[in-house]
């Protein structure tokens, strides 16, 4: 196991991607000083707070300190113990985590004449075991303000660049490194590779697989659920299909799953879902609420309000089923690490602010939540719902926001307009896939506007509705560039669905980045 301290830097959930596609496990925590108390510095602190004896108590094979915005020689900015440095275990310090290295063992860290950010070259001058591979000169990622000035007793250069005379050092006995730069981001073009001969020298066996974590995390639960009874909220996504169907190789019987068909979904998704559940032996449970949602939505064109609707009727529908299955020992949660790591700073994990599971434990009747893949990132749950022979298009299934299709039409949301925006949506997204471009977009969808406008088809005037489509490319969904789609591909679609989607005759393209746009339309 490799323990990542945070502090406080932007890509400091990076660090633990790249440490895992080492099959290597990885936690991310944020160190509290010797009064226990998280450094009010480390505002995005990620992970939970941990102190010293935590670390030690973790057996580590090996520590990496993150970035972070503050300078090491201001008055209260975290700093690791010296300690830290004395347990016999290989350290990597990253940007401001190489800057506190030095100067916790007596290094000089300053102001740089030149704050760097950006691509740099830089290059290796020595035989490090760090740059084992590495090319001599290669590009890499600086974002920084400080830097270091001198080194700390028997360490040494092992690369520079030219406004950054340290840009890498180490003591090698020690098994000591520092970089300046930012090996976790892929602008750093051997960045892998560092990381990969990092985790040779801290000696991982390399063996976190997701193969191993299924068949751990099955017996776990059995050991732990015994005969309990245990209740998932499937919404369909990859998350809680993974979840339940983990539970149900440890419990079968004994759990119960429900899938509330909101009849927002996209097309053909429910049919899918319940044919992939058909195969497991677990009680699942279908409910049809369609025609409820479509009531409770009849005329409300807010989309605050619509939000809220289907959110609150999301909840009024699994409470009947509550009702009816009765008291259980166990709530399924899919939550994964970036919820853990993001809810930051000892506190617990939140639960899932998703509007399809988020309610659910004020009603329902249960003793303790499981979280089955609360050490998972995003690929790694898909990797283990392969490992789970789940089908293809679930697992790799993109985001979707839980009140479905409701906020992909703008204005009122009725059948007619939902069943325009599901064949659309079908469309667009099967030329996408032919097209061999899906896995490079965040995010693409089909959404109906609510204007209609002017068409000519055949000799026949028609006044249609226009699709708009969107394609995202996006890490983290906070902000997102606008893709450029391949002419080609867009004009099939559009002909596609202007030919074979009944009520549309105009098709648009969304070229709009977030902010200030939303991902979403409402
Ligand atoms: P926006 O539209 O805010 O979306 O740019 C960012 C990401 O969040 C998803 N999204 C939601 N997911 N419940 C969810 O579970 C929601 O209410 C919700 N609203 C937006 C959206 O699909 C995108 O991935």
């Amino acid at each position: 196991m490799i323990l990542v301290l945070d502090f406080g830097g932007q890509y400091n959930q990076l660090i633990a991607r790249r440490v895992r596609e080492n099959n290597v496990y990885c936690e991310v925590h944020t160190l509290t000083d010797e009064k226990n108390s998280v450094d009010k510095n480390i505002k995005s602190g990620l992970g939970t707070a941990i102190n010293f004896s935590a670390v030690k108590d973790l057996k580590p094979e090996g520590i990496i300190l993150t970035g972070g915005p503050q300078s090491v020689y201001e008055k209260n900015s975290a700093l690791p113990p010296k300690e830290l440095f004395e347990l016999n275990i290989p350290v990597l310090g990253i940007c401001y985590g190489a800057q506190a290295m030095t100067h916790v063992l007596n290094g000089e860290v300053k102001p740089a004449e030149v704050k760097e950010y950006g691509k740099t070259e830089v290059e290796i001058i020595s035989d490090s075991k760090l740059f084992s591979n590495v090319e001599k000169n290669s590009i890499v990622w600086m974002s920084h303000g400080d830097r270091i000035f001198s080194l700390p007793e028997n360490f040494s250069v092992t690369a520079k660049s030219e406004s950054c005379p340290i840009a890498a050092a180490e003591n090698s006995e020690k098994k000591l490194f520092a970089v300046q730069f930012h090996p976790e981001v892929l602008h750093t073009v051997e960045g892998k590779k560092i990381f990969s001969n990092f985790v040779d020298i801290c000696g991982c066996s390399r063996d976190w697989k997701m193969d191993s974590f299924v068949e751990e995390k099955i017996s776990e639960l059995k050991n732990k659920i015994g005969g309990g009874k245990v209740l998932c909220a499937l919404s369909g996504g990859v998350d809680s299909s993974v979840a339940a169907v983990l539970l149900s190789k440890a419990v079968g019987k004994n759990l119960t799953c429900v899938f509330v068909d909101h009849g927002l979904l996209r097309k053909n998704e429910a049919v899918e879902v319940e044919e992939v559940f058909k195969n497991y032996d677990l009680n699942f449970m279908k409910i049809d609420a369609g025609e409820r949602f479509l009531q409770k939505l009849a005329g409300v064109t807010d989309p605050e309000r619509k939000r809220k609707i289907i959110g609150e009727e999301f909840i009024r529908v699994f409470e009947d089923v509550a009702k009816k299955i009765g008291a259980v020992d166990f709530l399924v949660q899919g939550t994964i690490y970036p919820d853990v790591i993001e809810s930051g700073l000892g506190k617990s994990a939140v639960i899932k602010s998703h509007h399809n599971v988020g309610g659910l434990p004020d009603f329902v009747d249960f003793k303790e939540i499981i979280e089955p893949l609360r050490l998972l990132f995003k690929d790694e749950v898909r990797q283990a719902g392969r490992e789970l022979n789940l089908p293809e298009n679930l697992v790799s299934r993109q985001p979707f926001p839980g009140p479905g299709l409701g906020i992909r039409i703008i204005g009122e949301v009725t059948a007619e307009k939902i069943k325009i925006v599901q064949d659309a949506d079908a469309i667009y997204r099967e030329e996408i896939f032919k097209a061999g471009i899906a896995p490079e977009l965040g995010q693409y969808f089909a959404a109906l506007s609510n204007m209609r406008s002017v068409g000519v088809m055949g000799d026949g005037r028609t006044y249609d509705y226009a699709i708009v489509l969107r394609a995202v490319l996006t890490n983290d969904f906070m902000t997102a560039d606008a893709a450029q789609i391949d002419w080609n591909v867009l004009n099939t679609v559009a002909n596609r669905i202007v030919n074979e989607v009944k009520g549309v005759n105009r098709v648009l393209y969304d070229c709009t980045s977030k902010p200030p746009a939303t991902i979403e339309f409402e």
